[in-house]
């Protein structure tokens, strides 16, 4: 983990994080009702504001809050957060909005609340050279989450008991499968090379639709054959190659999965290909 830089942006103030302050009547914290965003930068630069804040609209729009800003104003307000951090390494934006607090608990929305707002900015998690060499390892779990996965809300307990099922594990991430058909990592998008073929699980409403898994097919796209369609596990076991992507990992390889290879157990050629595409795009936004 890396620690946060000290400046937070809380409900239209910037504040040091440490004296950052929420009710315990927030429905944010008494129902997770509240939706998040998690932006990448760059050099100082937000990398696909546009589809983030599209995605953060969706989330709004799906649990019945109205958007308390426009992308503008967003904007506006990250930028101004990353100045305040003096961020000139690569970063990212946390973004929450929750439905506000009432006086009491009650489960159907308020007649009345104020959104509450928050975002602050942290370093891109490290990773050491010996683990982007070896690959990731991953373990396998039934999916156990709610129905809404397409919302990127902040009730992420099943994500977080999954996480932790992969840590006691001694590997890096969980694989979620439904019924055979693989979906995503707890926290991140998933990959499956096969006969020169990339192939991901269908953008519906069991995964997260992620901005990198659209970055990783657009640039997919010019030099290989990709195909968003149902993968089942034994697909996912006998892969060539199995990447992981998200905004704060970019894309990874996952090269055991249950204490097996994937394919001869190293990252694969494609990977090499897709992080040096990667790079170029990323050096172009900045
Ligand atoms: N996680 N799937 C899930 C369940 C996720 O939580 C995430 C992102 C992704 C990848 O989406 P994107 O490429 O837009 O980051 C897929 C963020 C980083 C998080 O919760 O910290």
């Amino acid at each position: 983990m890396t620690e946060p830089l000290p400046v937070c942006y809380l409900n239209g103030a910037y504040t040091p994080l440490h004296e950052a302050r929420i009710s315990p009547l927030d429905r944010g914290f008494l129902f997770a009702d509240s939706v998040y965003e998690v932006v990448p930068a760059f050099g100082g630069r937000m990398f696909r504001f546009r589809e983030h804040f599209d995605r953060l609209a969706r989330s709004l729009q799906a649990i019945g809050l109205a958007s308390p800003h426009t992308h503008q104003q967003w904007q506006t307000i990250l930028e101004e957060l990353i100045r305040r951090n003096e961020a000139a390494q690569d970063i990212y934006l946390y973004v929450q909005v929750t439905r506000g607090m009432e006086f009491g608990r009650s489960h159907p929305f308020p007649a009345q609340s104020t959104p509450s707002i928050f975002a602050m900015a942290s370093p891109l998690p490290l990773q050491s050279e010996e683990l982007r060499t070896r690959g990731w390892a991953a373990i396998t779990v039934e999916d156990f989450r709610w129905g809404r996965c397409d919302v990127k809300t902040t009730a992420l307990l099943a994500n977080v008991l999954m996480k932790q099922r992969a840590r006691e594990a001694g590997v890096q991430e969980a694989i979620v499968v439904r019924d055979d058909e693989v979906l995503e990592g707890s926290s991140m998008n998933i990959f499956v090379v096969a006969g020169g073929q990339i192939s991901t699980p269908p953008s519906d409403h069991r995964i997260l639709p992620g901005i990198t898994r659209e970055v990783v097919l657009e640039l997919a796209r010019d030099a290989t054959p990709v195909a968003a369609r149902r993968i089942t596990l034994d697909e996912l076991r006998t892969a060539d190659e199995v990447w992981l992507s998200s905004s704060t990992y970019n894309v990874v390889a996952v090269t055991t999965i249950d204490g097996r290879p994937v394919g001869d157990g190293k990252p694969g050629p494609l990977l090499g290909r897709m992080h040096r595409a990667f790079a170029t795009l990323q050096a172009q936004a900045t």
